[in-house]
């Protein structure tokens, strides 16, 4: 268990499949993700069993009173550069734009930077995405770059953003 100041984050098992699965075909919550295509229960079991034991990809459950709201991980973990990508799905409607989103990437970044010794954590955030992105400001990211034109969505193109924060900018809480 790695305890933040709103939400606790452990460990996903398989019985978490079931919400994920139904947050990762909900399409207010998928806009901000780059999925495309609606995802079989057999298909999300499969990528369970795939991140166990992979030191490259680690996903933890998102909680707050013992109620699991979301996931979030951090990905293609570089163990020689000492980074790596991070990812973040609040998927119950009721707990957004409550502050959980970002203290579970505080959290995660304490972690990160703090035990896993990780120097950089980045990540990519389609521009539209205006409260993630918000999220990300609020936790010390900083824009590093803009892909134009990058994802095709509702017909037409969007930027994506590249954003970072490196440990030194990191202010521990
Ligand atoms: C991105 C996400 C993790 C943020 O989590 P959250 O718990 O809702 O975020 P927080 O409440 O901590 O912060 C959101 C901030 O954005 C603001 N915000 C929300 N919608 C906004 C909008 N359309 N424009 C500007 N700001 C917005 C909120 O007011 C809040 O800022 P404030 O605290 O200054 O008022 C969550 O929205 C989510 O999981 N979305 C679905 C999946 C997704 O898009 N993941 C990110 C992929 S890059």
């Amino acid at each position: 268990m790695i305890a933040g100041k709103k939400v606790t984050l452990r460990a996903l098992e398989k019985e978490d499949l079931t919400n994920c699965w139904k947050w990762i075909n909900d399409p207010e919550i998928t806009e901000g993700l780059g999925t495309t295509f609606p995802m079989s229960k057999y298909e999300e079991e499969k990528w369970y069993e795939k991140s166990i034991g992979d030191e490259r990809n680690k996903y933890f459950a998102i909680e707050v009173d013992k109620k699991h709201i979301g996931n979030i991980g951090l990905h293609e973990i570089d163990w020689i550069n000492r980074k790596a990508t991070l990812g973040i799905m609040i998927g119950e409607k009721d707990y957004l734009n409550k502050g959980y989103g970002t203290d579970a990437i505080k959290t995660i970044l304490k972690f990160a930077f703090g035990n896993l010794n990780l120097n950089k954590i980045h990540l990519t955030v389609f521009e539209y995405n205006k409260g993630a992105v918000r999220c990300y400001e609020k936790c010390g990211f900083k824009k590093e770059g803009v892909m134009r034109e990058d994802v095709f969505r509702d017909g037409r193109y969007y930027n994506t953003l590249f954003m970072s924060i490196l440990r030194s900018e990191f202010n521990g809480t």
